[in-house]
Parts: C-alpha cells; structure tokens; sequence
C-alpha cells in the first residue's frame, strides 16, 4: 500500500532549449498545469514538475552556430524563454528541473553506476542511422526514402539521418521485452490513448534490441562514472529528470521521493511515447524501480499537416496568442478544442468564435449581468432564496450531474469533455435566466421573494462555476470570485473543492460588486501576425 501522504505527481516533457517554446510546448505544460490544479482542488497534494533538457547534439550544435558555448547557449534560453513562457500561459509548476544541473548530473551518475553493477551496462559497437531531431537510434521502420539515391530521412522531422560508427556503452534492453509484455498486457491502462498503448505493444512484441546508451562523439553531457570519454545519450540523461527532480540519488532515498515516486502522469507528445513506454519503464525495471502508473501520449498541433516543430521552424510563439486573446482563453481553447490523444490545428478564426460565444457572451456576460441585477434590485446584497420550484432543483441536480462527469473526464484526462461538461451547465444557467426573466420579476412587489431566490440560485450557481473553471482560467475565474465576494465568504478560490461543490454555499448577505469584464471584447480585427 502507498503510504497516506503521496502526493500526485504529474509531469511534462523537459524540452530542448536548441530554440525558443512554440505553442506545441505551451500545450502539455498546460495541460500538466490544469491537472495539477484539478487534483489541488480535489484536496490532494500535488507535484508538477517541468523543465529543460540541455545537453545533447541538437543543443551543442546550436550554440556553435552561435558562437557561445553550450553554457552561455542554455543559461540564455532558459532565462530569455524557458522559465518567462511558464508566466505567459500561467503555468505554476512545482519543480523546474534543469538537466545541468548539478542534483541532476549526480542522479544520472548514481542512477548509470548501479545499472552497471548489475550487468545491464556493456561495451559495444554501434553502428546505424541517428536523427539529431529526435536525438534517436533509429530502425529502418522510422526512416523515409530521400529524394537523393540511397539518403534516408526521419519520418517526423524529414530530414536525413546521419550515419554514427561508435564505440560505445550499451543498455541489455532486449532484457525486457518480456517483462514489459506482460507488464502492459496486466495493466493496460498505464499507456494512454488506447492507440498509444497497441503502438507501443506491438513495438515491444517485434522484439527490443540492446540500445546504445552513451555517446563517444559528444562532449555536451553528462559523463559515465567509468569511462569519462564518454557522456551518457541525451535520453539516458533527460528521463532520469523525473527522479532527479524529487531527490533521487546517492545521498539515500529522501522523504520527498518516497511521498512522490511513481509518477501519477508523465504527459508527452505522441513522438516521444517510445522513450516514456519502453525504454523508461525498462531503465525502472533494471534499477528495481516502481513504475509510473501512466504515460499519456496527446497529438500534435500541426501547421500545413505537419507537427509544429522548432527544428523546421514553424512554431508560432504562445504569447502571439496571449497577447491578443490573453492566457485564460489560450489554456481553454487548446484543452476544449482537441481532443487530447488526437492532432489538431490552431485557428485564429476558430479562437476568436470560441472566445466570443463560450467565454465573452457564454459566461462573461452571465457574470456581469447577475452582478447588476444583485445590485439593482438589491443594493449588491446578496438575498436569501426562499422556496425552491422544481426549475430551480433541476438547476441543481444538472451541477451535481456534471460536476461528477467533469471530474470523471479530468481524472482520464479527457479535458475537452471536461470543459464540454461545465459549459453546459454555464449554457443551462443562462438558459434559466431567460426563462426566469428576474427583470419581469422586479416590476411586481408581490414577487419579490421568488426573485430573490431566482438572483440568490443564479449567483451560487456562478460560485460552483468560478470554482470548476478555475483549474483551466485561473485569472478570469479570480475576478468572478472577487465579484460574488468569495475571498471573504468562503476563502481563497484555489481551496475550494471540485467534488463538493454543494449548493446554498455563498452565504445571503454577501456583498457581489460589478467587476471588470472577465472576458474583454476583443478588437475588431485581429493582429493575426499571418497566423490565422
Ligand atoms: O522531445 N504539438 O523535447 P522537445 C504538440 N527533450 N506538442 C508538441 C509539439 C507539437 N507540434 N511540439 C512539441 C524532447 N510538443 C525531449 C523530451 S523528456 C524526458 C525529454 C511538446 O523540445 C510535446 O510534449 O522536442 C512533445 O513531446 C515535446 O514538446 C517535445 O519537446
Ligand atoms: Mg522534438
């Protein structure tokens, strides 16, 4: 059994700093970001962890082309892009690893050492193609034909491969090919989508090959404990950040790796499913590590078909999106949009339409015209709800409803129907507004009480919104919580809990003040950059 205290521990990639972050980064580290905040209200305590992945040949020929070194090359990115990125898509994580670092170079070091005292670790000679993109050994399956007699090209970045002769350390792999059959074959849940679970399964069942895992022609790394001309491959180095960064290493298993080891999650994109669902869970098995309980693999964002990449330069900057439609309408948009596990494409004209009819007109105007009426017709004091009709109680049962399937599908990741979840309960309160027409109401005195109880439902129904939304639109989701007077009510919107959301919360007598929009209208015509 785990012990009381594990903490839910959700990760992403950590990304090569050879370039600035795209919009294909921003989207796992939002959605690393959102379910960490979704188990934050669920009352667990939480590790998100994210981070850069320095060395390797990408990142060393990058900064020759420079002409700095590595050192200068990554400390720059990092601080110029890497860590002001998190700020611009309002992420929060917990750690920021970083693999130059020195807890983390020991880690590896310590992590290498014991593979090899255990016979995992022998000298070979590799020779075969090698895609500096993916920093991978490649198989002839994952190689194009070039258009050059005989040139053969990696299928995700189509550009050619170069051919390595080395002699170099290699990992007995092919030790696992078993174990790790029968591992996913009793727990199929553990590699998410279900395509990229039978992906991986007949990867495994072709039969794994001892790979190679140091580099003899590369300086920028991390060096084997035993043979110091050599650095460990980028791989081998970069997963080991999910241990590092809580504490793994030679100074004894700390408190903090003991509440935080397996991983609940680590998210990737679906081109590094290999390493996260074979060659990681096979680097555990040998150090005689638990697993971690799941790898979920999303889509690309594309651009003309193709994965948005760094490499062929086609990523478009997240702050070219905030900027205009600000970070809470990008963390919606990519996580309602597509379908997480599926490929998809950013559309200005799609954003603008979501933006307009799901947030401004859906729940910003709902806002900003309960917060009126409250003030009109009753100075901006919340009333008591007296007699509720079964209009109003089937109100509350749709919140019960969807607030079980909301945190259904964050639970299995599925964030689209998530959000697809709340906004029909935003939709059914908006619905109950026109049909209960509280400014009809106003003109009888004799009404009186049965408007109150329709302003009093509108305005805790806003409350269990500001709450299930939060996790996704921490900062427009702050402002209607400032406006139905949360803070001093009920306390601070991040304590509040996703599963519990109950009903008469907010208590009569509250003060609700008009705000500033939570969704500004945007202006006429978007400065789209070329990007729409
Ligand atoms: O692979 N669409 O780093 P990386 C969606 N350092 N997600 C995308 C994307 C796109 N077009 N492009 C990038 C590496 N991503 C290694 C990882 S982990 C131990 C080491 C996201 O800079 C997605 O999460 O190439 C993808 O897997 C990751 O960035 C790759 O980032
Ligand atoms: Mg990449």
């Amino acid at each position: 059994m785990e012990p009381m205290s594990k903490s839910f521990y959700v990760t992403t990639p950590i990304y090569y700093v050879n370039d600035a972050p795209h919009i294909g980064h921003a989207y796992t580290t939002v959605a690393g970001d959102v379910i960490a905040r979704w188990h934050r209200q669920r009352g667990e305590s939480v590790l998100f962890l994210t981070g850069t992945d320095e060395h390797g040949t990408k990142v060393q020929l990058k900064a020759e082309d420079n002409d700095v070194t590595p050192t200068q090359w990554v400390d720059r990115l990092v601080s110029d892009f890497w860590r002001p990125v998190l700020d611009t898509i309002d992420a929060k994580p917990d750690e920021f690893i970083r693999t130059t670092e020195e807890r983390h170079r020991r880690g590896v070091q310590y992590f290498w050492e014991i593979l090899k005292d255990k016979g995992f670790v022998y000298p070979a000679q590799y020779e075969g193609p090698y895609c500096i993109g993916c920093e991978e050994f490649k198989f002839p399956a994952d190689l194009l034909p070039g258009k050059k007699d005989g040139e053969q090209l990696c299928a995700i970045h189509q550009r050619p491969v170069e051919m390595l002769e080395e002699e170099n350390w290699f990992f007995k792999l092919s030790e696992f090919t078993d174990p790790l059959l029968d591992y996913y074959q009793l727990n199929p849940e553990t590699i998410g989508p279900r395509s990229a679970y039978n992906e991986v399964v007949a990867f495994i069942r072709g039969g794994l090959e001892d790979i190679s895992m140091s580099r003899s022609s590369v300086r920028w790394g991390v060096p084997l404990p035993w043979d110091e001309d050599q650095v460990v491959y980028v791989w081998f180095d970069a997963l080991l950040n999910y241990l590092t960064a809580i504490g793994y290493g030679d100074s004894g298993k700390s408190e903090l790796f003991e509440t935080t080891w397996p991983a609940d999650v680590h998210l990737v994109g679906k081109d590094i499913l290999r390493f996260h669902a074979v060659y990681w869970p096979a680097m555990l098995m040998a150090a005689e590590l638990p697993l971690p309980k799941q790898v979920f693999a999303h889509g690309w964002l594309l651009v003309g078909g193709e994965k948005m990449s760094k490499s062929k330069l086609t990523g478009i900057a997240p702050e070219q999106i905030t900027d205009f439609f600000g970070s809470d309408a990008f963390r919606y948009y990519f996580l309602r949009a597509i379908n997480f596990g599926s490929d998809g494409s950013f559309s200005w004209e799609d954003m603008r339409s979501r933006y307009t009819a799901e947030l401004a007109n859906g729940l910003g105007n709902l806002a900003s015209r309960s917060a009126a009426m409250i003030g009109k017709y009753f100075d901006g004091e919340l009333p008591a709800p007296s007699g509720y009709t079964n209009t109003d109680l089937s109100l509350q049962d749709h919140l019960a409803n969807c607030t079980a399937d909301a945190d259904a599908a964050m639970l299995t990741l599925d964030f689209s129907k998530a959000l697809a979840e709340i906004r029909s309960f935003v939709d059914a309160v908006n619905g109950y507004v026109t049909a209960e027409q509280p400014w009809v109401l106003a003109k009888d005195p004799e009404q009186r009480p049965r408007l109150a109880t329709v302003l009093y439902t509108i305005a805790d129904c806003l409350r269990a919104i500001a709450v299930l939304y939060h996790p996704v639109m921490p900062q427009a989701t702050e402002i209607l919580w400032e406006s139905l007077g949360g803070p001093e009510a009920l306390g601070p919107l991040a304590d509040q809990d996703v599963t519990d959301l109950g009903w008469e919360v907010l208590p009569p007598g509250t003060a609700i003040t008009k705000t500033e929009p939570l969704f500004p209208r945007l202006p006429e015509e978007s400065d789209g950059e070329g990007t729409a």
